[in-house]
């Protein structure tokens, strides 16, 4: 690396940021000043989405209207539902979210509107049809049909209802909120990045989301949640959780799926939260196998010089996988509830860069061949 290069850009600031502040060294995060802790025990996820792109909690007037335009906008035009119907029954949740987003594009007639007023508009429309498409396709690809959204739900409600065309219980809705609320923003994460790099071009909210749902995708990012999850059950199939550690982590080098952070060098304070909920949800439903063999995997690395010396604690993923698979999350259909609660974080960051815009370009330093002579085709060995 030369002098002044920051490889995966570590470290490097890139904008100024009134949404979240992720403070790594000592395990805070805050919304617009506001404590995650608070939030996550007080807070609605339409709450925290109204925060995010307004700076400013919402009163009792403006979240029932923000709840009646969010409501408003869940159903999905018949041309994108038709077209996900001739999707490909095996393709991966993420890919078919990615899809379907960039196709709502070419249905609303204000993609190309990039003012401040339609985009306010088409976040909207964003936030409310991502929980549509997601339900909608886990039940698709098994020959159901999807569930109409109702108008008396909130979001995290009505995803449930519309997931499984029945009436939602409480429990359900509580921990899909708290998922929602905690996962909202995070600084300029990869996928984050991801839509203020495209924005910056001045293209349009939709190419930002959907680049932005291809970067959430990769497991050292949002797919790390399905990755814990299939790797808890891979843990326990093994004899025990202490040979699995020393076989695979120990012997073979393999990383521990939603241990580990950029930015936090101290335990993730959404993790000691979500714990709390996984911990609720097993003996509510008398089901704690995968949370105990959790449990056991961060004791074992929390005692593990390699993993102290690297600062590696359990992060958002770890145990985001334990509580949704408790609130009946199909594995493959974990990160899309994460984008369903990144696109309130994307969607500020995207309406921020443009308030204040230049285009991201950065530069790589050339490493490769120099002064190569050409060499006809045909004289080519
Ligand atoms: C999140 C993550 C990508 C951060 O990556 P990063 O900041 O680039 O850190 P690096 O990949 O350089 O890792 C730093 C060191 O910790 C180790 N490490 C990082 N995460 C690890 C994990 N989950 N298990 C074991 N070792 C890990 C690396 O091997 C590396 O060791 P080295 O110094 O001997 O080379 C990384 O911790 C990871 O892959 N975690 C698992 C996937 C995950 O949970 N992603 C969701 C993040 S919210």
């Amino acid at each position: 690396m030369a002098d002044g290069q920051k490889k995966g850009l570590e470290g490097v600031v890139i904008a100024d940021t009134r949404l979240s502040r992720v403070q790594g060294d000592i395990g805070k995060l805050t919304y617009c000043g506001y404590d995650i802790n608070d939030l996550a025990e007080n807070a609605s996820f339409e709450e925290v989405v109204y925060l995010l792109w307004h700076i400013r909690l919402p009163t009792k007037a403006e979240l029932d209207e923000f709840h009646n335009a969010l409501n408003a906008e869940m159903t999905l035009p018949d041309a994108v539902l038709d077209a996900m119907r001739a999707f490909p029954k095996g393709a991966h949740p993420m890919g078919v979210l990615r899809t379907a987003v960039s196709l709502l594009g070419l249905h609303d007639p204000e993609a190309e509107d990039n003012s401040p007023e339609a985009n306010l508009r088409k976040a909207t429309k964003l936030t409310a049809k991502l929980p549509t498409i997601t339900a909608a396709w886990a039940r698709l690809r098994k020959g159901k049909e999807p569930v109409a959204p109702r108008s008396d739900l909130g979001l995290a409600a009505n995803f449930v209802y519309m997931l499984n065309d029945r009436e939602p219980k409480q429990v359900e809705v509580d921990a899909i909120n708290v998922y929602l609320v905690l996962l909202a923003d995070h600084g300029v994460n990869a996928s984050t990045f991801t839509s203020r790099v495209v924005t910056s071009t001045d293209s349009d909210m939709y190419s930002a989301v959907t680049a932005a749902i291809g970067s959430l995708k990769g497991p050292k990012h949002g797919g790390a949640n399905e990755k814990a999850m299939r790797m808890f059950q891979e843990v326990a199939q093994a004899e025990s959780v202490e040979k699995w550690f020393k076989d695979e982590v120990k012997g073979k080098g393999r990383r521990i799926m939603g241990i580990g952070h950029r930015v936090y060098k101290a335990p993730d304070p959404r993790a000691k939260i979500l714990k709390k909920h996984a911990h609720e949800l097993c003996k509510l439903n008398n089901n704690c196998g995968l949370l105990e063999v959790a449990d056991k995997l961060a004791e074992l690395a929390a005692n593990d010089p390699y993993f102290i010396e690297r600062k590696l604690f359990p992060n958002v993923d770890y145990y985001s996988a334990i509580v949704l698979d408790a609130a009946g999350i199909e594995t493959d259909m974990m990160t899309p509830l994460f984008a369903m609660s990144r696109i309130a974080g994307w969607s500020a960051h995207i309406i921020e860069q443009w308030a204040d815009n230049r285009l991201i370009r950065p530069r790589a330093r050339y490493v490769g061949p120099e002064n190569m002579e050409w060499v006809p085709l045909e004289k080519r060995g």
